[in-house]
């Protein structure tokens, strides 16, 4: 991670270097340079080069701009513009902002005020600090525009649960962490979260069977419903998308076989699997709530191979010796005893031959093997592992032990990784 010796000098020569590679590999696969111009691509192409280029330029950027702060600047910038990150992008969703200013040419913030019914001065104070994160830009004073970055958010509309989710987190869940750890110390109880202590949540139920029953009328199941849009947003970003998953193992080996997704959502990564490998059929499980978003995706090309079923993984599974049981950042959400109870309903099914197939992060045993900022990342979903559910981002060693722990037959068979994801796959079966 962080060499304590690098320079500026050094940092921008890499970063000087990288900007080559990139721009090179992008012109010579006609793809467009990254922009903040509103007609400027929303993501960059699954090209390796692309992708291993990207990742150390963002790196060395954010040392760079670390360095170029300097420590005193970075503390205070940090802890003081941060908190207003998640309140902004809220309000860019809330107010419709997004879809009130067009995606061609601008709007005056007069009426861009009366459109979506708030004060001009408070909708321009709102923008004003958007604008110094470059989502939207003033074409001309009083008037307002997108950027690429602004655009996408419209572009694809499930990034905007995103920008909501920040917030819904840091208003709640955020401030009963400490209140929770000086309680109950370092608890296994799925219960004895900040999530829990936020919302009241009845003891008994999970956050996610909570999710499903949240809310009244047509609200009801509005926070599985945000879930789903997140999983399916966050999946086709670079960083965690569903392009990684033909990397995990070798699919095409298995001929003609049954995978199940167990707690697969809306059956995004199932969706992306299917096209990918035409001899696979695939069934998607998870509780009822997100089958609402898997009938939105499913197209009717893909209906024959690829089905939802509801089911709770914590019951008996019902479909025997499938060749993979597949879990896509699951057992990350729970601590060993029920990530346990998990894969043993998994194990009591499967024949000689069936694998179970992790995609979830693997922790580094230390800091030298992992960028910064991929570390800054894992634990970011460590810490949310650690405030919703008591469960936490496992290293390799750790991964092992509690598959062994499930049942001791259970070994690593292989690991498979594409450039820049951030998931890794794990794929175990009986020794
Ligand atoms: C972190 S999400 C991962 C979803 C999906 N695999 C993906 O990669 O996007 C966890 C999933 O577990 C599901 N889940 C939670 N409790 C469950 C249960 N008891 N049985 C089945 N699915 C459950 C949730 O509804 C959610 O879809």
């Amino acid at each position: 991670m962080a060499d304590q010796n690098l320079s500026l000098k050094e940092l921008s020569q890499t970063i000087a270097v990288q900007t080559d590679i990139l721009t090179n590999a992008l012109s010579q696969h006609g793809e467009p340079n990254p922009s903040f111009n509103v007609a400027g691509p929303s993501t960059y192409p699954f090209i390796p080069e692309v992708q291993a280029a990207r990742s150390i330029l963002v790196e060395c950027a954010s040392k760079l701009l670390q360095l170029a702060n300097g420590p005193e600047d970075f503390i205070v910038k940090s802890s003081l513009q941060h908190r207003y990150n998640f309140v902004v992008m809220a309000a860019l969703v809330r107010y419709k902002i997004l879809e009130t200013v067009p995606l061609d040419g601008s709007i005056s913030y007069a009426d861009l005020a009366a459109k979506v019914g708030l004060p001009e001065n408070r909708i321009f104070r709102f923008l004003r600090y958007a604008r110094a994160l470059h989502l939207f830009y003033e074409p001309k004073p009083g008037f307002v525009a997108h950027t690429s970055f602004s655009a996408a958010a419209v572009k694809k509309r499930t990034l905007q649960a995103f920008m909501t989710f920040g917030h819904e987190q840091t208003s709640n869940v955020n401030r009963k962490i400490f209140e929770v750890l000086e309680k109950y110390g370092d608890s296994q109880s799925i219960e004895e979260t900040a999530i829990f202590a936020a919302y009241d949540i009845e003891r008994g139920q999970t956050f996610w069977d909570f999710c499903e029953t949240d809310g009244e009328g047509d609200k009801k199941g509005w926070r599985m419903r945000m879930a789903a849009d997140c999983l399916e947003a966050g999946s086709s970003a670079p960083t965690f998308s569903d392009s990684h998953v033909h990397a995990v193992m070798d699919w095409d080996s298995l001929g003609d076989a049954t995978i199940v997704d167990v707690g697969g959502n809306s059956g995004h990564t199932s969706i992306a699997l299917a096209k990918g490998h035409l001899q696979l059929k695939i069934i998607v499980q998870d509780l009822p709530g997100p089958r609402e978003a898997f009938e939105k995706l499913i197209t009717d090309e893909l209906r024959s191979r690829v089905t939802f079923q509801a089911h709770s993984f914590f019951e008996p599974q019902p479909v025997r010796e499938a060749d993979v049981y597949f879990l896509r950042v699951i057992l990350h959400d729970w601590p060993d005893k029920s990530a346990i109870d998990i894969v043993r309903q998994l194990v009591e099914v499967m024949k000689p031959t069936s694998r179970i197939t992790l995609m979830e992060s693997i922790v580094p045993e230390s800091d030298e093997n992992m960028p910064s900022t991929v570390m800054h990342l894992i634990s970011a979903l460590d810490i949310e592992m650690m405030t919703n559910f008591n469960s936490k981002e496992r290293t390799m060693q750790q991964w092992c032990d509690l598959m062994k722990a499930a049942d001791k037959r259970l070994v690593l068979k292989s690991v498979g990784q594409s450039p820049g994801s951030a998931l890794t796959g794990l794929v175990f079966g009986f020794e």
